[in-house]
């Protein structure tokens, strides 16, 4: 059984108690984080403790937890469940006020509910998907403006799978305004050449902590970087896609909307992004 942690306390996951007023539950009023773990150690935590600091801020919540308790609860996690290769995800609500209402509760009288829980994934790194590449089809991006904000506003995100599952695919690429913003879960690139072209950061997508690494790799590699949108189209005519988010690193694209992607097999810059991501982040992992 797993031990989770929720409010302070570290506590067998059948244990663990969040109330039926939470926030979180009955508005989607909350933010998460979700961290890896390669080899026993996090992979970019820094970058994902400070986008949850600017995530709360932009909502007006109080941190329940400093960076340093952050890192602890982090850590104690990974030892206490044995976790090896998985991930980590940590969710913060505003709370449970006494009564429901859509004002924000005093948060000096309203707690934060804060919960961490580990996954396991053996073998997270050498995923049987990323030596075949994946499906992915392209869906309207219905969702709310602030995307840059992590919350557990997922049901479109989970609606989006589903809908690549039911075309027998795996993910969803969401179009706005004729132009590719995000996957459902996941940054999403194309690659012409040895330039490799992803959307510009604004509200619009969720500034991913594996992009910002990803793209720092490939421009020490000397690949050209081009930040600007692209619509499905000149995705369909694209050498290479990718996705890449902290549960899939650097995940090849071989098909989108049916159209196979050059030989329709991972391509030579996407799997060359994939190592350098996985062995660097694994050389600084905490
Ligand atoms: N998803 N875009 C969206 C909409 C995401 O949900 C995610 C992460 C990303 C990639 O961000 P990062 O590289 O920081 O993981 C982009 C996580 C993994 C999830 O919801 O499980």
């Amino acid at each position: 059984m797993r031990t989770v942690y929720v409010n302070g306390d570290y506590l067998p996951e059948t244990e663990a108690r969040v109330s039926i007023f939470d926030r979180g539950f009955l508005m989607a009023d909350g933010v998460y984080e979700v961290t890896s773990v390669l080899g026993g150690k996090l992979i970019d935590f820094e970058g994902h403790a400070k986008r949850l600091q600017r995530s709360l801020g932009e909502l007006d919540m109080p941190s329940p937890v400093d960076p340093g308790e952050l890192l602890e609860i982090h850590r104690e996690l990974v030892t206490r469940n044995d976790l090896e290769d998985g991930m980590i995800y940590l969710q913060i609500t505003r709370g449970a006020p006494e009564d429901r209402d859509f004002a924000f509760p005093d948060p000096a009288t309203t707690p934060a509910t804060i919960v961490l829980f580990t996954q396991s994934k053996p073998g997270l790194a050498d995923s049987p998907a990323a030596k075949k590449g994946i499906k992915v089809i392209s869906i309207e991006d219905i969702r709310w403006g602030r995307r840059d904000i992590k919350t557990v506003q997922l049901l479109y995100p989970s609606m989006g799978k589903m809908m690549a599952k039911k075309a027998g695919a795996d993910d969803a690429w969401m179009v706005e305004d004729g132009m590719v913003t995000e996957g459902t879960s996941n940054n999403a690139y194309i690659v012409k050449g040895n330039r490799i072209i992803t959307r510009a950061l604004s509200n619009d997508i969720l500034h991913g902590i594996t992009r910002a690494a990803v793209l720092r790799f490939a421009r020490e590699a000397q690949m050209e970087v081009e930040e600007r949108s692209f619509s499905i189209d000149e995705a369909k005519q694209a050498d290479e896609a990718f996705i890449t988010s902290a549960s899939t690193f650097v995940m090849p694209v071989v098909e989108i909307d049916g159209v196979a992607l050059g030989d329709g097999v991972p391509g030579r810059v996407s799997q060359r992004l994939r190592e350098i991501y996985i062995d660097e982040s694994r050389k600084a992992a905490v």
